[in-house]
């Protein structure tokens, strides 16, 4: 059996001038230099990605950026590619956030273009899928979720898919306060990970990390990553301040 090395992610959203971002990277970055046995990924906005790649250069945390365009380059105007998120220093980019989704028009099959176009940078894709909660009350949260894994990893061979991470957010936890159950948590990640052996084979779904996201805090980190297809958890509150999220990195020696 494969044991799937945790990760904590950080997603920082539209927060963070380049010297706030300066500042709460150098801090972050002293706070953990004690933890082992965890990968950790901080997305700033791309405006400090430069900046904050420089801090984090020769430690254990690494560069992520919060979104992609599919062309590498072009007459694109606002728009950012793969190999310029890997030139500023970036080795992951998160793809499909419920809020892209929700305020900017992403769907399933820009998803799509976005994982390939990340792939072949050499960029990790942190793959969001997630229901919302009027899906959840109508019993759909199984179907939603089969139809944008089906669709985001479209024409994705098992082996292009490798590197790829999924993170599970429930819309309606998203910045609430209310984190999914751990029970409910666990019953959909069972579900994707299922989902990834039909798709691409036991081997890829047993190596693949699932993280969690959604209202993820120091308090409730150690019960989420005790359950078995929870393999990490993308942070987006409790990761802009340097004690906050470093405790949640930390969560092994809390339980
Ligand atoms: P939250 O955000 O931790 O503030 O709920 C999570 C996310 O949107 O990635």
């Amino acid at each position: 059996m494969t044991t799937r090395r945790p990760m904590i992610a950080g997603n920082w959203k539209m927060y963070k001038t380049c010297p706030e971002a300066e500042e709460t990277a150098g801090a972050l970055v002293q706070k953990i230099s004690d933890a082992a046995g965890v990968d950790i990924m901080i997305a700033p906005p791309a405006t400090a990605l430069t900046t904050v790649s420089r801090i984090l250069r020769d430690t254990p945390v690494d560069l992520g950026a919060q979104n992609l365009f599919w062309e590498d380059e072009g007459a694109y105007t606002g728009e950012v590619s793969g190999p310029m998120l890997v030139s500023a220093g970036c080795r992951y980019v998160i793809i499909g956030h419920s809020e892209r989704r929700q305020y900017f028009g992403e769907t399933d099959e820009t998803v799509n273009r976005k994982i390939t176009a990340a792939l072949a940078a050499g960029l990790i894709p942190v793959i969001c899928v997630g229901e919302t909660e009027s899906e959840r009350d109508a019993d759909k949260t199984f179907s939603i979720l089969d139809k944008q894994m089906e669709n985001g990893l479209k024409r994705l061979t098992a082996d292009a898919f490798k590197p790829a991470l999924i993170a599970y957010e429930p819309v309606w936890a998203i910045g609430t306060g209310r984190t999914a159950t751990p029970e409910q948590a666990q019953e959909v990640h069972a579900r994707l990970r299922s989902f990834l052996e039909k798709r691409f084979g036991a081997e890829t779904a047993e190596a693949t990390r699932i993280l969690y996201g959604g209202s993820v805090k120091p308090e409730n980190i150690s019960e989420l990553m005790a359950l078995p297809d929870i393999d990490g958890a993308l942070v987006g509150g409790a990761s802009l301040k340097p004690d906050t999220f470093s405790e949640i990195i930390h969560y092994k020696s809390a339980s």
